[in-house]
C-alpha cells in the first residue's frame, strides 16, 4: 500500500464540470507557481502515465452506455493507481507541487453523485488505491452545466470530439455533477475554494493564485 506520508511538496487538484477551464487554469497556475520559485507537475486524470492514458482511451470514447458507473469508478480508479504511484507521489516526494486536473472528487461528482453510486464506496475505494493520498488544495471551477457543455462542444476539435463520451450524458446528468461539486465544497471548505468559472480567464486565474498564495505558500 502507497501512501504520501513522507511526501514534501503540495498537491492542489482543479476540479469541475465539462468546459470549466481547468485545463488552462491549471497551466496558469503552473506559471504563477513558478514564478515564485516552486517547481510545478501538471498533470490530469484520468490518464498521466502510458497506463492511465490507454484506460482513459476507453473511458471517454464510444457509447454513453458503453460502461455502467461501477465499472467506471473500477477503472478510474485502476488509472488512479497507477498515475499516483508512478506520477504524483514520487513528484510530491521530492518536493515538488503536483498540480492535477482532477482526481478524486470527480468520480464522487459523476460516479456518485450523478451515477447513483454510494459515496462511502467510492471513498473507500479510492483509499484501497492510493492510501492517504489526498489533495492539500482543491479549486471547484463553477459554472452552469450548459454553459459548460456549450463551451466544451464549441472547443471541441477532432481529436476532443472522439472523448465525447461523457459530454453526451443528459443536460441533467452535468447538473447533478455540478450539485456535487459543490456539495463536496461545503462539506470540505479546510481543503475546498469554489470560484465561478464564468469569470474572464484573467480574473479566476488571479482568484486561485491568491487563494494558492495564502492558503499554502503562506502557512510554512
Ligand atoms: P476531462 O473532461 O477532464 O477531459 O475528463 C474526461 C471525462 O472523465 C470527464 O467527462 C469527466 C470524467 N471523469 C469521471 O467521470 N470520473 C473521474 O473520476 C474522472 C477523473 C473523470
Amino acid at each position: 500500500m502507497t501512501d504520501c506520508s513522507v511526501a514534501t511538496g503540495r498537491f492542489i487538484t482543479v476540479e469541475g464540470g465539462e468546459g470549466a477551464g481547468k485545463s488552462t487554469q491549471v497551466r496558469r497556475l503552473a506559471a504563477w507557481l513558478n514564478g515564485q520559485g516552486v517547481e510545478a507537475v501538471t498533470t490530469r486524470e484520468p490518464g498521466g502515465t502510458p497506463g492511465a492514458e490507454a484506460i482513459r482511451a476507453l473511458l471517454v470514447t464510444g457509447e454513453p452506455d458503453r460502461w455502467d458507473a461501477t465499472t467506471e469508478a473500477l477503472l478510474m480508479t485502476a488509472a488512479r493507481r497507477d498515475h499516483a504511484v508512478n506520477v504524483i507521489q514520487p513528484a510530491l516526494a521530492r518536493g515538488a507541487w503536483v498540480l492535477c486536473d482532477r482526481f478524486a472528487d470527480s468520480t464522487l461528482a459523476y460516479q456518485g453523485y450523478a451515477g447513483g453510486l454510494p459515496p462511502d464506496g467510492l471513498t473507500a475505494l479510492t483509499r484501497f488505491a492510493v492510501g492517504n493520498l489526498a489533495p492539500d488544495l482543491t479549486v471547484v471551477l463553477d459554472l452552469p452545466a450548459a454553459e459548460g457543455l456549450k463551451r466544451a462542444g464549441a472547443r471541441a476539435g477532432d481529436r476532443q470530439a472522439a472523448e465525447s463520451r461523457f459530454e453526451e450524458r443528459t443536460l441533467r446528468f452535468h447538473e447533478a455533477v455540478r450539485d456535487g461539486f459543490l456539495d463536496i465544497a461545503r462539506r470540505e471548505p479546510a481543503r475546498c475554494i469554489v470560484v465561478d468559472a464564468t469569470a474572464p480567464v484573467d480574473s479566476v486565474a488571479r482568484r486561485i493564485a491568491a487563494a494558492v498564495g495564502e492558503r499554502l505558500l503562506t502557512d510554512g
